[in-house]
């Protein structure tokens, strides 16, 4: 093992990267289940990397990496063994499918001119919600109160809902992605599934200007007309919209409310917002690491031979924590130059989803702020839990106490 995967490096990885990084910029991991990735933490080797052709994203052939380093661990044999390779390749295929068809329709219709016209409506579903907390008295859960619903509600208004039915997507969507029981997701899904139907079944009777009706389109044009497939493809774009947005406006809020100085100048000074956001993604941007890629071909990074068929992985957190390109790169400052940060990656993979992203996100941290500029943590820091992933930079509960009057200067927020 590399390093110890505890509550320490959950909190902070960066430290743990840097100290990696010193010794090497690439690092071989061993997962307790036959895995074998090379991890990448050196900038220059990570921004190199996510533009190089030879190493593909493609699920097909990343599943059959994952084979056969289970078949060379020894961990499947037998017929139940084979059965459950096959699984993985079916699985990576399938992913394939739907990650391209959300590909090509977040790129195409997630535009900036899109994103700018609907903020109206973000900072809508943000007011509402915002307003229902104002009259909740002590602490409360700013992930189950606000980031999940926002998130869960603008994704259900990109999709196609009507305001009045986001609460209920949003419950779904919400029991589905972070359920406290095996049953509440069952339950959240079973819950979920009929909702996605019957806008499927409303957007191919009319037709409409959303994703639902986009990816309706394009599910159509590669020729599988299965309801089911279409399904699995909404599925993936909450996945991929809501995960990432829930996680960094609760992360994003935890840095500026324990920089207080930083919280301060933002509030003073409210057009900021969108380059304080670039700041909090680099400073704390919700990939630790980027997806896998698997070597078409033999090929080197950083010193080490990386063979064809071998997994690689990008530390993004590092890259955006490296002080080669970021001058105390482990200091938030709101005014920093941030150019060049890889929060949204980098290359042919660069997320598809920036304009969505930083509208969204940018409104809905401007909105909590403007209600509640006097907003503070309940409890000490080092108490608010972290979801225990180490691709995902994610706290799962923020216990905040809300006010609508700002902290006096000179004061700590905290
Ligand atoms: C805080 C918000 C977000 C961040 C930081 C983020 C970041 C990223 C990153 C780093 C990748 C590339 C991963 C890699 O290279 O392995 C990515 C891919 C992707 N993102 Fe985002 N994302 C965000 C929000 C969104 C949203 C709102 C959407 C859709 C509306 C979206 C859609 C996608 C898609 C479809 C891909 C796959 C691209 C591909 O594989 O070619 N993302 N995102």
């Amino acid at each position: 093992m590399l390093f110890e995967l505890d509550d320490d490096f959950y909190r902070d990885p960066f430290s743990r990267f840097d100290g990696l990084r010193e010794q090497a910029p690439v690092h071989v991991l061993h997962g307790t289940d036959g895995s074998r990735f090379w991890l990448v933490l050196g900038s220059a080797e990570i921004r190199t990397g996510l533009r190089d052709p030879r190493l593909s994203k493609d699920p097909g052939r990343i599943a059959a990496a994952r084979v056969a380093q289970r078949r060379d661990a020894g961990l499947e044999e037998g017929a139940s063994g084979e059965q459950r390779l096959g699984q993985i390749l079916e699985m990576g295929e399938f992913m394939r499918s739907f990650t391209d068809e959300v590909r090509v329709v977040v790129k195409d219709e997630l535009s900036g001119e899109f994103a700018r016209t609907r903020a109206p409506v973000y900072r809508n579903i943000a007011d509402r919600l915002l307003a229902d907390l104002a009259t909740v008295d002590g602490p409360l859960d700013l992930v189950s109160r606000f980031t999940m619903p926002y998130a869960t509600h603008v994704t259900g208004a990109l999709l196609g809902y009507e305001e009045d039915e986001l609460p209920a997507f949003g419950g779904y969507v919400a029991g589905w992605m972070a359920p406290d029981t095996p049953e509440q997701r069952a339950e959240a899904l079973a819950g979920l599934f009929p909702m996605i139907d019957e806008l499927i079944a409303r957007r191919r009777a009319t037709g409409g200007e959303d994703i639902a009706s986009a990816l309706a389109a394009k599910v159509a044009s590669e020729g599988r007309q299965d309801a089911d497939a279409l399904v699995r493809a909404c599925l993936i774009f909450i996945l991929i919209t809501v995960e990432t947005a829930v996680s960094f406006l609760a992360t994003a809020t935890l840095a500026l409310l324990t920089h207080p100085e930083q919280l301060r100048l933002l509030l003073a000074e409210p057009l900021r917002a969108s380059e304080a956001v670039e700041e909090l993604l680099r400073f704390t941007g919700p990939h630790n690491i980027s997806s896998q890629r698997c070597a078409v071909e033999d090929m080197e990074i950083g010193g080490r031979e990386i063979k064809e068929g071998d997994l690689v992985v990008f530390a993004l957190g590092a890259a955006n924590r490296d002080g080669e390109h970021f001058p105390e790169p482990h200091c938030l400052d709101i005014t920093r130059d941030t150019a060049g940060h890889l929060a949204f990656g980098a290359g042919r993979h660069y997320c598809p989803g920036t304009h969505q992203a930083r509208t969204s996100l940018t409104i809905g941290l401007s909105a909590l702020l403007d209600h509640f500029p006097g907003i503070a943590l309940s409890g000490p820091e080092q108490e608010v839990p972290w979801v225990r992933s180490e691709l995902l930079r994610s706290v799962r509960v923020l216990p905040v106490v809300l006010s609508p009057e700002r902290v006096p200067s000179g004061r700590p927020g905290v």
